[in-house]
């Protein structure tokens, strides 16, 4: 079976540089999952749609059909020919994107987006161990405590520290439905590592 590899865990844990940088050393493609549910969110707020209506929000999605790209330079969603990835990663998506996504029509529809891709690559996400690919070989759950998340998300946002801290906590509380650890991960608490260091640590599972 080709080799699937999972990095699930916490907003800002730093779940997409380290599966990126698992994925270059293994010579592996990367998937980051939660574009798909940025790219969701992106269209709901720009078609002005209610996001407690999981349906309309499918129908949306059905019809938008928007496309994960697992480039290896990083990660793009295309709407057609129209590039949303710079659109995914603002203050405004980080504050809807939980609501959005705890949809379950909305999650299978993105589970069988990811399913249609074809193995071996590094994934990563909130449920892509336990949910989307349970039969992954290699699993890891990555946390780190809030401060540290908020320090390192920082540098990506216009907004101080604490306010990303809030951020992050409340994302942490309505993600947590979809965000339990898959059984057998290994878990990870990064806050006292770099990045190198963590990804030294996922290669040495890999290989064992
Ligand atoms: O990983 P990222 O922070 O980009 O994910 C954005 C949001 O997408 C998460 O806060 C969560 O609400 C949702 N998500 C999810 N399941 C995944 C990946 C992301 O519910 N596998």
């Amino acid at each position: 079976m080709a080799l699937i590899i999972t990095i699930d865990g916490v907003a800002a844990s730093g779940k997409s540089s380290v599966a990126r940088r698992v994925a270059e050393e293994l010579r592996l493609p990367f998937v980051s999952s939660g574009l798909l549910y940025r790219a969701a969110t992106v269209l709901a707020l720009r078609e002005s749609l209610d996001l407690s209506d999981g349906a309309a929000l499918l129908a949306a999605l059905e019809h938008f059909s928007p496309r994960l790209i697992p480039d290896a330079a990083g990660n793009r969603v295309l709407v057609g020919t129209d590039d949303l990835t710079g659109a995914l990663h603002t203050a405004e998506v980080d504050a809807h994107v939980s609501q959005v996504s705890q949809h379950p029509p909305l999650r299978r529809w993105v589970r069988e987006q990811l399913r249609l891709l074809p193995p071996p690559f590094v994934v990563e996400g909130r449920d892509m161990g336990s949910a989307v690919f349970p039969e992954a070989a290699v699993k890891y759950y990555l946390t780190a405590r809030p401060e540290v998340r908020a320090r390192r998300r920082g540098a990506e946002r216009d907004l101080s520290v604490e306010q990303i801290e809030w951020a992050l906590r409340e994302r942490d509380r309505q993600d947590a439905a979809q965000s339990a650890p898959a059984e057998g991960a290994v878990l990870l608490d990064t806050s006292d590592m770099n990045l190198e260091q963590v990804v030294e640590r996922i290669l040495e599972g890999v290989r064992a």
